[in-house]
């Protein structure tokens, strides 16, 4: 009797199992004939997002031959951060995305942590040929062994090149090609072609600052400079640099723009990126900014960086939409996290000196249709509401009375709600993400409501918002003040009210639903 009981047990423990293991094989094999792909509980349908497993930081951004590349820091194994590579996808149009085979594999100089990629257009690298120019990748590597051993030596950069556009790759044998003497966080090398030099430039961070190199060939590298330990946010450890040159439109000016991801210490919580405007000669860069300047002031924008090689001049940056506070807890399975819409960065200046703003690239408006379009100016007496389709891309402009409070809120039928508020008493930007959906996975997560400073005037705010399945980009006066945000609601939010003083009005109102990208 007992004996039974126990083969019964057994019988269906395997049962089970099976059951269990043939459950996944329907899965994988659904996945991988793209029949379930892209269609999970909070899959983004128009942001990029790897078919599956971890996905961290944009890596190697370059445009050659008609396709734009994104590689990103890849973890095949598991949807937490393990052993680096770069993952790959390439668009044509910088909407729809296509999935590629993993770039770069770690080796025994160590993991493939984040970089960039040039084209070699002369083949100062000797890797191709001027008819076959090498895509050349330069990036960090991580060696975990002396990582555990306990020196400070373990991050080196090292490059490897393609000559069939990013499908195939070779490691330089003579790697790394920028040694470490002793520098724990030593890392995230963007280089570019500096035409008034005629030199490769390579910033990289170190620490608390940034360190300039150039060089001839991709190979050999000169240390040129530092920049960074008194000036800015230092929170925490500094990532991902950037250095690229803008036009003001309207005066010609031109600027050096220099990009550091920082975390922890953003302004709202965790991974931000901070900017300094100034002047790069091919040696040294210097900045007369007094204060920190921030890209985005909500909490999942990181480790953003711009294209290479785009051949209208536009400077288009992508940022990993997620923040280190949380990123391993996010409620997805499949896959983890995604990439902020592709946007672009353009300078302007006022009275309190430079500032970047950063917006979604025009293209993206081809997948939007649009849904509703106020030909009228609504009247605020009473809060505006409108039922939204479930993607969505709002766009509104009103006169806003600099003393008066206005608030826009996106709901779903069981009562969870993000909400933007712009706070003319208080003159204040605030985001909302508290009751959003679930945010009880991490604790930073739902917590804090965020803030910005915001100088009202008695005049025309534009606010545009972008809902995915999971995130919500605010960007008002064009990309000026910016919110990047994940959200985990357990229905799309379709529900939209408006509210402001009695007197106010709405002068302008459309929506678009989204399609998308991903399924037919
Ligand atoms: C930024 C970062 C980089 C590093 C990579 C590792 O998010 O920490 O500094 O190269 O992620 O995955």
């Amino acid at each position: 009797m007992f004996l039974s009981r126990i083969s019964l047990l057994l019988l269906l423990l395997v049962l089970f199992t099976q059951c269990k293991e043939n459950n996944q094989a329907v899965d994988e094999e659904k996945i991988s004939t793209n029949e379930l792909a892209y269609s999970e509980p909070f899959r983004p349908q128009f942001h990029y997002s790897p078919p599956e497993k971890w996905m961290n930081d944009p890596n190697g951004l370059v445009y050659h031959d008609g396709t734009y590349h994104l590689f990103y820091q890849y973890y095949p194994e598991d949807i937490v951060w393990g052993p680096m590579h770069w993952g790959h996808a390439t668009s044509s149009d910088m909407i729809h995305w296509e999935n590629k085979p993993i770039a770069l594999y770690p080796d025994e100089l160590g993991l493939i942590f984040s970089g960039s990629a040039v084209i070699d257009t002369k083949n100062t690298s000797g890797f191709g040929t001027e008819d076959n120019p090498p895509m050349v990748a330069i990036y960090t590597y991580h060696l975990m062994e002396g990582e555990k051993a306990g020196r400070k030596d373990f991050q080196t950069q090292g490059i490897a090149y393609s000559l069939d556009n990013g499908n195939t790759w070779s490691k330089y044998e003579g790697n790394p090609v920028i040694g470490n003497e002793g520098i724990k966080d030593f890392r995230d090398p963007k280089v570019f072609w500096h035409e008034e030099s005629s030199k490769w430039i390579l910033v990289l961070v170190a620490g608390d600052h940034a360190k300039f190199y150039n060089s001839d060939d991709l190979k050999e590298w000169t240390l040129l400079s530092e920049f960074g330990k008194d000036i800015g946010a230092h929170g925490g450890v500094w990532e991902c640099p950037d250095l690229f040159k803008l036009k003001i439109d309207e005066t010609g000016e031109e600027k050096w723009v220099l990009l550091i991801s920082i975390n922890p210490g953003a302004p709202n919580g965790g991974s931000g990126t901070q900017y300094f405007v100034g002047e790069f000669d091919g040696k040294n860069f210097v900045t007369k900014q007094a204060g920190t300047k921030w890209l985005d002031y909500g909490m999942d924008n990181y480790a953003g960086v711009t294209y290479n090689n785009v051949p209208s001049g536009e400077r288009i940056f992508i940022g990993w939409m997620s923040n280190w506070n949380y990123a391993r807890n996010t409620p997805t399975e499949v896959w983890r996290s995604s990439m902020t819409l592709p946007r672009n960065i353009s300078l302007h200046k006022n009275k309190e000196g430079y500032f970047i703003k950063n917006y979604p690239l025009k293209a993206f408006g081809k997948i939007g249709e649009t849904a509703f379009e106020s030909v009228e100016s609504i009247s605020l007496e009473k809060p505006f509401e409108k039922e939204l389709d479930q993607y969505n891309d709002t766009d509104i402009s009103f006169m806003v009375d600099s003393s008066k409070n206005y608030a826009i809120t996106y709901s779903n039928s069981i009562g969870e709600q993000v909400c933007l508020q712009l706070l003319g008493e208080s003159k204040e930007l605030l985001f909302d993400r508290t009751r959003s959906g679930i945010v009880d996975f991490e604790e930073s997560f739902g917590k804090a409501i965020q803030k910005q400073k915001y100088t009202t005037e008695n005049k025309k705010v534009e606010v545009r918002i972008i809902i995915d399945a999971s995130s919500v980009e605010v960007f008002i006066d064009g990309g000026k003040h910016v919110f990047t945000n994940q959200v985990f609601p357990k229905h799309p939010y379709t529900r939209l009210e408006i509210a402001g003083p009695a007197n106010g009005t709405v002068d302008n109102l459309r929506l678009n639903k989204l399609a998308s990208i991903w399924r037919p």
